[in-house]
């Protein structure tokens, strides 16, 4: 899977890169990343790559032209690129997305600046549009992150255990069961007592009565869907 990222800093990102598991994605080669950086395809002196906005309203907005050069290079070389725009007006991101996400081949993340991007450019080039949640960041950089994370962790080979994908949170639209290691017995807490017997079946049960009882309490948003869905 490449991953290209598409940002006026790119430096934010790139560490991200240089340690634990993504790094390893790189080294096997499961993962790539490229910058593309909207600055260098500037036609102007100054490499100005803001504008204000026409018609009103506060701060400056991603001037279309260099995006627009910038997008068009990309797709010139790459037939499978699609592109995703990272925005608080976009569509809220989950576990579904990285799941379905992690079959592309080639992904393209636009971090927005200042007051964001040109509407024209969205409709030109947007396959879809992201937002991590209802809040304003101060760019589009962190939220490219957290997809390319979240999206990475589901391409096959990025993780060394592959199994620990199949009942973590947000599986079923359930919370993960409390989990324990070593030791027993930690500050006079004991661990659940089944989990020390080895009786698979039952332990099994416990845990999903208690990611219903846990998603219960910190999702209930997520607990009404079982119920609809009459789980
Ligand atoms: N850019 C600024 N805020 C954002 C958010 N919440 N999600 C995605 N992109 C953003």
């Amino acid at each position: 899977m490449k991953f290209t990222f598409v940002t006026l800093f790119p430096n934010i990102i790139k560490c991200y890169f240089e340690d634990s598991i993504l790094k390893r994605g790189i080294e096997k080669k499961v993962i790539d990343t490229q910058f593309v950086n909207p600055r260098d395809f500037t036609k102007n002196r100054y490499k100005k790559v803001d504008e204000p906005l026409i018609g009103g309203g506060a701060g400056m907005l991603m001037s279309p032209q260099p995006l627009d050069s910038a997008l068009n290079s990309i797709k010139s070389v790459s037939k499978d690129a699609y592109m995703i725009f990272l925005t608080p007006s976009g569509k809220r991101f989950n576990q579904q997305d990285a799941k379905r996400l992690s079959k592309k081949r080639h992904l393209v993340f636009i971090s927005g600046r200042y007051e964001g991007i040109d509407e024209r450019i969205l409709e030109t080039h947007a396959n879809e549009q992201f937002s991590i949640g209802d809040y304003i960041l101060t760019g589009g950089e962190l939220a490219s992150l957290v997809l390319c994370d979240a999206i990475s962790r589901n391409v096959q080979g990025v993780l060394g255990n592959e199994d620990s994908l199949k009942d973590e949170s947000f599986e079923n639209e359930l919370l993960e069961a409390p989990a324990f290691t070593k030791p027993d017995i930690f500050k006079k807490n004991s661990i659940i007592k089944e989990f020390l017997k080895g009786n698979h079946g039952k332990i099994a049960s416990l845990k999903y009565e208690l990611s219903l009882l846990k998603t219960k309490y910190y999702r209930p948003d997520l607990y009404k869907k079982q119920k609809n869905e009459g789980k």
